[in-house]
């Protein structure tokens, strides 16, 4: 057979690569071929919701355009917007100086440079289950695996700290903190988030505190983990996708901590960022003008979210067969529900796409087992639509329980 017959073959690495919450949608545009309508509950995109980005990050972009900051800036970003976050940090607790922010395209890339600049192949990471999954796609890709650790749905999704521990080897680099977490919706209380740091210092683990989320408690803006402890080796993160309502402009920061031990880790860091030359310029002008302007949307979007999560909380409690705990935080609930023998989360998402056109993601697809029937909705819909999505909800647990 000539050489131009056959397929170009793939990386073994994209083998071990999946990403549930986008994988899943293929499903959902088979069931949109049949005619029916999706409603897709599985993207956390605000802007998708009716939830707009304000209009002062618009104008500082369009600015930075028209001001002609179209071409390449500084590999770890611009200099205003980079001491605007850590000013920011700052009024959070948390010292940090502006060279060890670096503004990326996200938390995405935040987590991936972490990562690929911390951990060698074969090492392991602490990643919570469930997870926010780009992180074990990310380990999948760097040829490291993760070490999931127990968040308790029975204990208000908490973490498990004597599982942690337990997990702790010689091979263990980093310990991975969602906090508020996607999917549950938990927030840590302050001695947990203490443990964790004690147990990550213990064992000379650095700390990836992901904080896309900290600024959408219900109750206000949750502090910031490295507050608790500037001396401690914690990489913090955040973005203008979540708080600040401008997921596709793909702009985050982190802060690489103050501690003296982070140094290489910092010096990596910036190295393979050079390597991506720099992150979308314009959008840097909006990373300064979200942490030093007007943040009054923000109480506004807590409210609507805190709504939001009530009924939904509600609603699937009142169904027979699903328990689900009350978010504290961001737009993401994961309820349980109690399989029939023999099936599988993965059965459940995909019979309430082809019966009722409704988008979750299994809970598979964040780390938890198949059999344990966890399935995670974004709940950024109206009130009155996701109240007759829920419906269905109801509707089709009864069918799929009785099947
Ligand atoms: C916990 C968590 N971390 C990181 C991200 C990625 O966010 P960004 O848009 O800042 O890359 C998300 C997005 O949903 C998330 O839920």
């Amino acid at each position: 057979m000539p050489a131009t017959a056959t397929a170009i073959r793939t990386a073994k690495r994209v083998d071990r690569f999946t990403y549930a919450i986008r994988n899943i949608v293929a499903e959902a545009k088979k069931v949109e071929a049949t005619g029916k309508t999706v409603r897709y509950l599985n993207i956390g995109d605000p802007n998708q919701f009716g939830f707009l980005t304000p209009p002062h990050l618009i104008e500082a972009v369009v600015k930075a355009m028209r001001d002609g900051h179209n071409g390449y800036v500084p590999s770890p970003g611009i200099a205003p917007a980079r001491e605007a976050a850590a000013a920011d940090f700052a009024s959070r607790g948390v010292n940090v100086s502006a060279d060890r922010v670096l503004i990326t395209s996200g938390t995405s890339e935040g987590i991936e440079l972490a990562l690929t600049g911390i951990v060698d192949e074969g090492e392991e990471v602490l990643v919570p289950s469930p997870t926010y999954p780009l992180y074990t796609a990310v380990l999948a890709k760097i040829g490291a695996q993760p070490a999931y650790y127990k968040t308790d749905h029975t204990n208000n999704w908490q973490p498990d700290l004597d599982h942690i521990k337990s997990l702790i080897n010689a091979k263990t680099r980093a310990l991975v903190v969602i906090d508020p977490n996607n999917p549950t919706g938990a927030i840590y209380p302050e001695a947990t988030r203490r443990a964790l740091i004690a147990v990550a210092e213990q064992h000379g683990l650095v700390i990836l505190a992901d904080e896309v989320y900290g600024d959408l408690g219900y109750e206000g803006t949750v502090p910031a983990m490295a507050a608790l402890n500037n001396d401690a080796a914690i990489i913090s993160y955040s973005s203008l996708s979540k708080a600040y309502l401008a997921p596709g402009w793909r702009a985050g920061w982190m802060a690489v901590g103050s501690s003296p031990r982070l140094d290489p880790a910092l010096a990596a860091i910036k190295k393979l960022a050079d390597g991506r030359l720099c992150s979308p310029g314009p959008m840097q002008y909006a990373v300064t003008a979200a942490l030093t302007g007007d943040r009054s949307h923000q109480g506004h979007f807590r409210k609507e979210l805190k709504a939001r999560a009530e009924l939904t909380t509600q609603r699937m409690n009142a169904i027979d067969g699903i328990s689900c705990v009350a978010p504290r935080s961001a737009f993401y609930a994961m309820p349980k529900i109690e399989l029939p023998p023999g099936k599988t989360d993965v059965d459940f998402v995909l019979g309430l796409l082809r019966a009722k056109g409704v988008l979750t993601v299994y809970g598979s697809g964040f780390g938890t087992a198949l059999e344990d029937g966890f399935f995670r909705i974004v709940f950024l819909a109206s009130l009155d639509e996701l109240s007759a999505i829920y419906d269905d909800v109801a509707n089709f647990t009864a069918e799929f329980r009785a099947s």
